[in-house]
């Protein structure tokens, strides 16, 4: 097995939800699409990180705990025996509510690509079709200024792939595309 169908494995185990499997397969997505850009040779362990991020998201009291979201995984993974440091630390640090700093470009990567696919599928159901494939670069950065709209969607968050050196346009039209590829396994 390889390490990205061992991880599905243990997503499987701890994630029953469709919408924390399909939010888990989206960043999963967008982490691929930008470490082809950033550090390619690293694909798997992005793509990793990124579909395993939430994974206690069923099991901790976020609203009452929100410091155990991503400590919890660890704990799970370890348990497994699956991961390394890096992979734990880009998990821990996507969460503000942990102590874990922001540390490589994996880190700052996840955390990014976490809040945008979320606000593009709320951008996907406002659409007539509701259908991905309709979707427009334009209506993303437009929609960010519209703090209104999904206002639980983190823009700062968002936003910071600028330190990546990429322009937030750059990353909301690698999100949208990475999204669109597995547009079937997001039922979008
Ligand atoms: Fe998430």
């Amino acid at each position: 097995m390889t390490e990205r169908e061992k991880a599905e494995v243990i997503l499987k185990k701890y994630v029953k939800t469709d919408h924390f499997l399909k939010h888990s397969y989206a960043v999963e997505a967008v982490m691929r699409a930008l470490s082809r850009k950033l550090e390619p040779e690293m694909e798997e362990e992005w793509a990793v990180a990124g579909l395993l991020h939430d994974l206690d998201a069923e099991m901790v009291d976020y609203m009452n705990h929100p410091e155990l979201h991503g400590p919890k995984t660890i704990e799970l993974l370890k348990s497994e025996g699956f991961g390394n440091d890096r992979i734990y630390n880009a998990i821990l640090a996507h969460n503000k509510a942990t102590d874990a700093k922001i540390g490589n470009k994996m880190d700052q990567a996840i955390f990014a690509s976490d809040p945008i696919t979320g606000f593009i599928n709320a951008i996907t159901l406002v659409y007539v079709d509701k259908k991905i494939s309709s979707v427009k670069v334009k209506s993303i950065t437009k929609r960010m200024k519209e703090t209104r709209f999904a206002a639980g969607a983190d823009r700062t968050a968002m936003k910071s792939i600028e330190k990546l050196g990429i322009a937030f346009p750059e990353f909301a039209e690698l999100s949208l595309t990475a999204m669109q590829e597995i547009s079937d396994v997001l039922d979008l």
